[in-house]
């Protein structure tokens, strides 16, 4: 059974700067949530209540927001504001949090090589809350923990994107193995390919589960494309040995830590939920 979920979340998120300067790019809001509360709450909802973060330097932010704020609680305590906190309440009051810093930001890979001491011998989901997913049934999450659950393996989401955009991703080759719930057994995976050296258009998004013996693979990764260490590249391992599932997931998807994407998702949530908003 599937319980920790870890978040990387120590990138410097440059695109954003200088908003990202001094606050972590996991925090910034679409309408009244930061990023990384969207994504607890969908490990939340699949079950999973033990989140262990990957934070870096200036992210102290993250773990004051999943933690009581005596002062703040006190002053809007019998006032209508207080049904705005009412999910985060939830959120703290469920779940557990641990966190480790990764000190020097080596990549995806390296990030989750560092969250081991957190997620220990198990198998474990990984989301990156900057991938913002969306549907109106289970979460992603909740859809690739049923995919687990069949072929107990490392298991990814992917995305079919236009083929002008695969130098932005992990691109995947598979055969498929499930017509009825879309899954492929992953055979070669090449991290951001040119267009014209991409095995197709199925692209890995932010969410993974992942096995155990990932990490003794990511030890032995070389640092590759962009000088980083690439969960790519270390699952690529797992794939040779017939151990990844590729699974093309029921909704949608907003690439939050691009500027185009992040403005998709504030108006899309704005149309969603704009009634609770007033
Ligand atoms: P990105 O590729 O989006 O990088 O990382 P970034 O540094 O956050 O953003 P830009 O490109 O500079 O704007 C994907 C995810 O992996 C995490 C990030 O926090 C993000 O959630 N990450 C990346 C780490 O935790 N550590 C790293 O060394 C690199």
């Amino acid at each position: 059974m599937i319980k920790k979920c870890l978040f990387p979340a120590a990138g410097y998120g440059t695109r954003f700067l200088p908003a990202t300067k001094a606050t972590p790019k996991e925090m910034l809001p679409i309408l009244t949530k930061p990023l990384i509360q969207y994504g607890v709450e969908e490990a939340a909802n699949a079950g999973l209540t033990t989140m262990a973060i990957i934070t870096g330097r200036g992210k102290r932010a993250i773990e004051d927001h999943f933690d009581r704020s005596y002062e703040l609680e006190h002053q809007i305590q019998g006032s209508p504001k207080e049904k705005l906190m009412t999910q985060i309440r939830s959120i703290i009051a469920t779940c557990t949090f641990s966190y480790t810093r990764q000190i020097e930001m080596k990549g995806l890979g390296h990030a989750i090589l560092t969250g081991e001491t957190l997620i220990g011998n198990e198998a474990f989901a990984v989301i990156l809350a900057d991938d913002l997913c969306d549907n109106d049934g289970d979460s992603v999450l909740s859809q690739m923990i049923e995919v687990y659950e069949k072929y107990q393996c490392s298991v990814v989401a992917v995305e079919e994107v236009p083929l002008d955009q695969t130098d932005k991703y992990g691109i995947i080759s598979g055969n498929l193995v499930d017509e009825t719930t879309d899954t492929y057994r992953v055979t070669g995976m090449v991290e951001k390919p040119d267009p014209k050296d991409a095995p197709s258009n199925m692209a890995i998004i932010g969410r993974y589960i992942l096995t155990p013996d990932i990490f003794d693979i990511l030890r032995e990764t070389k640092p590759g494309k962009a000088g980083e260490i690439q969960i790519t590249d270390a699952l690529l391992e797992q794939a040779k040995k017939g151990k990844v599932i590729a699974y093309k997931f029921k909704g949608v998807r907003f690439d939050c830590g691009s500027i185009d994407g992040f403005v998709q998702a504030t108006n899309y949530f704005y149309d969603k939920e704009k009634e609770k908003l007033a």
